[in-house]
């Protein structure tokens, strides 16, 4: 029955925001966006542009975010706005929540500040890149894209420049859904955030190749686990009974230098009531684990540590456990400390997690593990956030339900900024 929903939701996509048929020859087969990290929020923001005329907008990424909305009452400027009347396709496309003034009401969300507000269902124009998944190519527009018109209150706390937030989440009008159903392409697309603050990393939507130089397609080495649903939205604000849009994983155990951690393993799947499991996140710039498995893993990682000299020291806010860089060398894979595995699906999947991902450099002599402790009863047990998802390409594929892992690139003499953005359209 789902299904079905689906392709009848996918079909009526299709009609509302089918791409100008202007260029009917030239289908892309992906798309390409930027994103940055900005210094000051840790946020990961990506541009592209939309309105008419267009201009380019930032927003902040939101892996399991619904949709995209934008602050409309500050600066749009744009011929082509339109609100679709109470009761179109469109609103409900976009699980609007009522109607005001015949146009449809939805409460956009800021999930950095778990902050929401009143919104509005709006489609304006959007243009991006193309892409081989090489370099960008032609620009593609979809005339009618679906966001929300939210007000400018709630973007306080997001990066400066920033007009919103791009969701791109498991839901009907998530920005890959409307691309792929724009462009007909697969319901596939894949993050690469990169770990430098002055060099883009960047979002494929639709398949790989994903390459990245000097010639390493990250598609070709994907590691494979399936997602899970979480019954109960995750959001700040929802309609009852609707799902969430975030991605789930199926960690079923940690490691820490090869030996499994003991921990509460009820607290590692989700329960009726949408409480626990483990989730992927750009909005968390640190990993966040509930008390007990925080510190499990950590008590582990300080005993491998320091079974390797390692000296432990203060800790700086807002991690509790760090070490002195003096004892600790250094590798292609980051700081040599002991490597986090979390266990997948079986024994033989799991993510690594090195030392490039696992510390942060709080000073030129204090390397801290980059973990946080999200206290006793989190919503979600596991938080893989920011940090930890750097120099790794992850691919979401919705119409599968699974998400594919590279591990990081830097094993592999190649990182997330290093995608060709010279244009060859
Ligand atoms: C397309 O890519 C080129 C080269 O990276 C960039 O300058 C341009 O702004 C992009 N256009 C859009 C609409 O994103
Ligand atoms: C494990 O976690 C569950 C869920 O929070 C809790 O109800 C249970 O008491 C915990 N078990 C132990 C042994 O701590
Ligand atoms: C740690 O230090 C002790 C005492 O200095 C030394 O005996 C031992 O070999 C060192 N271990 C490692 C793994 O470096
Ligand atoms: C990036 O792509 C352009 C266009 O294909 C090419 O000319 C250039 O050599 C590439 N840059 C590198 C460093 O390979």
């Amino acid at each position: 029955m789902i299904s079905l929903q689906y392709i009848l939701f996918t079909s009526l996509l299709l009609f509302f925001i089918s791409p100008c048929l202007a260029q009917p020859s030239f289908r892309p087969r992906a798309l390409v966006l930027p994103v940055s990290k900005d210094a000051s929020t840790l946020q990961y923001v990506t541009t592209f542009n939309q309105r008419t005329p267009l201009v380019p907008i930032n927003v902040v990424v939101d892996l399991g975010g619904r949709y995209l909305w934008v602050d409309c009452d500050r600066g749009y400027v744009s011929s082509t706005l339109r609100r679709p009347r109470c009761g179109s396709a469109e609103c409900s496309l976009a699980g609007a929540n009522g109607c005001g003034g015949n146009v449809c009401s939805i409460g956009p969300d800021n999930t950095v500040t778990n902050s929401g507000g009143p919104g509005e269902v709006a489609q304006d124009v959007v243009s991006l890149n193309s892409t081989d998944g090489r370099n960008p190519g032609r620009v593609v527009t979809v005339p009618r894209f679906i966001f929300a018109c939210a007000p400018t209150s709630i973007l306080q706390g997001l990066a400066s420049g920033v007009v919103g937030m791009a969701g791109f989440g498991r839901y009907n009008i998530g920005l890959p859904q409307q691309f792929a159903a724009a462009f007909s392409f697969r319901r596939k697309f894949a993050v690469c955030l990169s770990s430098s603050t002055s060099a883009r990393g960047v979002i494929f939507l639709g398949d790989g190749p994903y390459v990245f130089l000097p010639g390493v397609d990250a598609s070709v080495s994907l590691t494979f686990t399936p997602l899970f649903i979480n019954p109960i939205s995750t959001a700040p604000s929802f309609p009852l009974g609707e799902p969430s849009a975030e991605y789930f994983i199926g960690v079923k155990s940690i490691k820490v230098n090869g030996k499994r951690v003991p921990l509460n393993t009820t607290l590692l799947s989700i329960n009726r009531e949408g409480v626990g499991g483990t989730k992927i996140s750009t909005v968390n710039p640190y990993t966040v684990l509930e008390d007990s498995i925080f510190k499990a893993v950590t008590e582990a990682f300080i005993n491998e540590a320091a079974a390797r000299n390692i000296t432990r020291v203060a800790g700086v806010a807002p991690f509790e456990v760090c070490f002195s860089s003096s004892n600790i060398g250094s590798t292609r894979l980051g700081a040599a400390v002991p490597t986090i595995d979390l266990v997948l699906q079986n024994e033989d999947v799991f993510w690594s997690i090195f030392g490039a991902n696992s510390m942060v450099e709080v000073s030129s002599d204090v390397l801290c593990l980059g973990f946080v402790n999200g206290g006793s009863n989190p919503q979600t047990s596991i938080v893989l956030g920011g940090y930890q998802l750097e120099d790794n390409l992850v691919q979401l594929d919705l119409a599968t339900s699974r998400l594919g892992f590279s591990s990081t690139l830097l094993g592999r003499q190649t990182t997330c900024a290093n995608f060709n953005f010279t244009s060859i359209a």
